[in-house]
């Protein structure tokens, strides 16, 4: 389905596989993309030689158009020793009466260096780039332009979503409140900026003119549809994608994701220190108080080797089951057949409403 949105980034339908840090591998990125949508790399957990490397796997994969996306971090952490100590201590008590033989370990950086990985990115030079956490600096910006990478933003509410475009963005993507993972937000706390993408969308085409991307809940053509009518020039779905089997999600977690129930899908900080959408599982509810308290990526990384291990253990309680509110509709396939699935859906709601 050819949009102006679609032409200008040489794909065939208005559709991004949201990039999902830690579940995007090149080969789920090159399916999606092969497919005609937009596949997209999450890489801000990423260090800048592995973002080289798995940029290098996607392009030989398929010479398609793709995305990177990157988190806007500071390159520096400070963190509290007393605080990371007492977390570290309540985090291994919880391994250890779940039974789960991994203990916390003080990384030798808190996350991989921002300016780094942003100068891998240019260097892959993907077709598109997708920030979420902040704003890039006008030199960042200058930088994706003169390279041709299509920048797009990532806002939570209409005060970031002008925060984009006045930095020339190309466009945003408007993460509603459904929305599985992290937040984006940046000018806000997560929780004043929990707008369901039904007042959001609307709110963002009144505000800027600039394409904007509807993301959160959005599971089937029926949702492309209403996205579109809504003012959206494209689609991004994380979740949807998830239950691939080119998905490097866990596969506890890919098993829990159809018998998802809505209510049970909350925001949690307690994984990573900064709000995200996921499933309320036996780690959410035993979380240990100290390590609440730790600002993100500082937990982040203390938890990681932890959620490693729950993974590998086939524990899907045990590690951030991330997920959009509209989970329970995932429809587990290959990311070629759901591209087409979605699209085929979509042309059919369409004809429908038409009558
Ligand atoms: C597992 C998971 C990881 C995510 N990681 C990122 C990320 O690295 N960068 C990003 O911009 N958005 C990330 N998101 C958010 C997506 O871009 C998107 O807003 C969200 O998936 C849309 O909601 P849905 O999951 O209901 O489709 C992630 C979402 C999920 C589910």
């Amino acid at each position: 389905m050819q949009t102006a949105f679609a032409s200008r980034l040489g794909i065939e339908h208005p559709l991004i596989q949201a990039p999902m840090s830690g579940s995007t591998p090149p080969a789920l990125v090159a399916a999606v993309s092969n497919a005609g949508a937009l596949g997209a790399l999450g890489a801000g957990y990423l260090e800048p030689q592995a973002i080289l490397d798995q940029a290098a796997q996607i392009r030989a994969l398929g010479e398609r158009p793709y995305a990177i996306g990157l988190f806007v971090l500071p390159d520096e952490f400070e963190a509290d020793v007393a605080a990371v100590a007492k977390a570290r201590a309540q985090l291994d008590a919880l391994m250890a009466r779940e039974g789960l033989d991994v203990r916390t370990s003080l990384p030798s950086r808190w996350a991989p260096r921002f300016s780094e990985q942003f100068a891998a990115l240019c260097e892959a030079r993907p077709a598109v780039a997708i920030f979420a956490f902040g704003v890039i600096a006008p030199a960042q910006m200058r930088e994706l332009h003169r390279r041709d990478i299509y920048v797009i933003g990532t806002a939570t509410t209409v005060a970031e979503v002008r925060a984009w475009a006045e930095a020339g963005a190309d466009a945003v993507s408007m993460q509603g409140a459904e929305a599985g993972g992290h937040r984006g937000s940046f000018l806000h706390e997560a929780e004043d900026a929990m707008i369901g993408l039904f007042a959001l969308l609307p709110l963002a085409v009144r505000a800027v003119d600039i394409p904007l991307i509807a993301a959160g809940g959005i599971m089937d053509g029926r949702g492309l549809l209403a996205a579109e009518v809504l003012g959206a020039a494209a689609s991004q779905l994380g979740t949807a994608f998830l239950t691939c089997p080119e998905c490097s999600a866990a596969e506890a977690w890919k098993r829990d994701l159809p018998l998802v129930e809505e209510h049970r899908v909350t925001t949690i900080r307690g994984f990573s220190g900064r709000a995200a959408r996921g499933l309320r599982n036996r780690f959410v509810e035993a979380m240990p108080e100290a390590s609440q308290g730790l600002p993100y990526p500082v937990l982040n990384a203390l938890t990681a080797p932890l959620r490693r291990a729950a993974a590998e253990a086939g524990r899907g309680d045990l590690l951030s089951e991330w997920c959009g509110q509209a989970a329970g509709l995932v429809r587990p396939q290959p990311a070629a057949e759901l591209v087409a699935r979605l699209m085929h859906e979509y042309r059919l709601a369409r004809r429908a409403l038409a009558g």
